[in-house]
């Protein structure tokens, strides 16, 4: 059947408001063009918020408005619903009963994926639905994507990426303007950079949704979420990102998700980064990851990873997705998680104690003779090797000084144990500071 006469595809959208607006407004303005390229005009039939009143201003009066998503994905006459609600507890709800109701969905809700994406899928399996989250990883990039079509033929060996915006503008801020991590918080809050409940964003927990749903697309295993090591960045001070500058790193909070012999990494924390990369440059909010394959090698996405059309661009490309293959053999979609459902494999998620990285370790010592050796020696019984070191001069009248130390590649549980010894050293004032440091060669 021609485009023209095919009968529109019906979408349902549960919640419309900075994404969901967003959904609305890319698809009125360029629904010829995404008719053209999905084959059959996609419309938006039916809205459900809490806030029927905005809704109803932002749809114009064009689409049925209701107060309670349940009537959408009870609705027989929806092919497709679109769940902008965030969290895992009424949108989980709403996901499974759209999916058993028969119900394509698209999701740009990284939490839940991370946290239930194995009962979501299998359910959608079952049902011969479509689950799709473009929008959940990098709002705007199409690193879904790109990782589960455009690198099909490799061996994918490691991702790292920049996946939360507004940790990354307050690390820029922190760069650019010397400030502490509490200061550029609350400029960011007032800026309305950051939500009112940072939690998630400063803690890594949203980078770490995300790096889980990259790690299973990459390595055909499941999401685990609970496996994954997350540190956030309240901890990081402007000290240490002035003193790896002085090194020639920037301090990133990276998701990590790497391949190794015994296992999968995935971890997010801050992270030094070699200033003449790539993704060391990236700034403010935007997004950035890295996908190295055996065959491709280096590859970098980079953009809006939030806000209004931005994810409006990644729901949108799912809902042509689904568009154009609702009709095809269920068997015969991209699978998922890019691998076979019946193909994943148990390689386990390491420890963070397994986890091989480099080190900057900073600490406040004494400045008298054998102090440094005593450093180095805990370190060489550690079989840590020093890649590089830097040594304020104490300051007028002070008796003690920074020490800064980047190591070689080690186990964590390893740089654990140096790091304890260290502190223990009564030369050594209060706590190592510790961030992790890859090279992303
Ligand atoms: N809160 C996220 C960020 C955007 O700051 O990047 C939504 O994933």
């Amino acid at each position: 059947m021609k485009a023209s006469v095919m009968k529109p595809i019906r979408v349902g959208l549960l919640g419309i408001g900075t994404v969901g607006g967003g959904t609305f407004n890319v698809l009125r303005r360029n629904q010829e063009e995404i008719r053209r390229r999905a084959g059959r005009a996609i419309e938006v039939v039916m809205v459900a918020d809490l806030d029927t009143e905005r809704a109803k201003q932002i749809t114009g009066g064009s689409v049925e408005v209701v107060n309670d998503a349940r009537r959408i994905v009870s609705d027989p006459s929806i092919d497709i619903v679109i769940e902008l609600i965030g969290g895992d507890g009424i949108a989980r709800e709403l996901v499974m009963t759209a999916i058993a109701n028969g119900k394509h969905v698209v999701t740009a809700n990284k939490a839940l994926l991370a946290k239930h994406g194995t009962e979501i899928f299998r359910a959608a399996e079952d049902k011969g639905v479509m689950v799709a989250f473009e929008a959940a990883v990098a709002g705007g990039i199409p690193i879904i994507k790109a990782l589960r079509e455009g690198l099909t033929a490799n061996r994918i060996q490691w991702i790292a990426g920049i996946i939360n915006g507004t940790t990354n503008f307050i690390l820029s801020e922190m760069r650019d303007k010397g400030l502490d991590f509490d200061v550029v918080l609350k400029r960011a809050q007032a800026l309305g950079y950051a939500e009112a409940d940072p939690t998630f964003d400063i803690e890594g927990v949203d980078a770490a949704h995300k790096a889980t749903i990259m790690s299973a697309i990459a390595f055909g295993v499941p999401v685990q979420f609970d496996k994954a090591y997350v540190e956030g960045i309240t901890k990081l001070s402007a000290t240490d990102i002035r003193y790896a500058e002085q090194l020639g790193y920037r301090i990133k909070l990276l998701g990590i998700a790497r391949r190794v012999a015994s296992g999968i990494e995935l971890r997010v924390h801050p992270t030094l980064i070699p200033a003449t990369r790539l993704i060391a440059n990236v700034e403010g909010a935007m997004n950035a990851v890295v996908v190295n394959g055996d065959a491709v090698g280096a590859t970098l996405y980079y953009g809006k990873g939030a806000g209004s059309e931005p994810t409006a661009s990644a729901v949108i490309a799912d809902l042509v997705d689904i568009t154009r293959l609702a009709t095809a053999d269920p068997e015969h979609r991209v699978p998922y998680l890019a691998f076979q459902s019946n193909e994943m494999a148990d390689t386990p998620i390491l420890p963070m104690s397994e986890v091989t990285t480099s080190y900057y370790l900073r600490m406040r010592v004494a400045d008298k003779p054998g102090v440094l050796a005593d450093v180095t020696r805990l370190l060489a019984d550690a079989s840590i090797s020093i890649d590089a070191m830097l040594q304020k001069e104490a300051g007028e009248g002070e008796t003690q000084t920074d020490l800064i130390i980047l190591t070689h590649e080690t186990k964590e549980k390893h740089a654990d144990a140096a790091i304890a010894a260290i502190e223990a050293l009564p030369t050594v004032a209060g706590k190592v500071s510790r961030i992790r440091l890859e090279q992303l060669k």
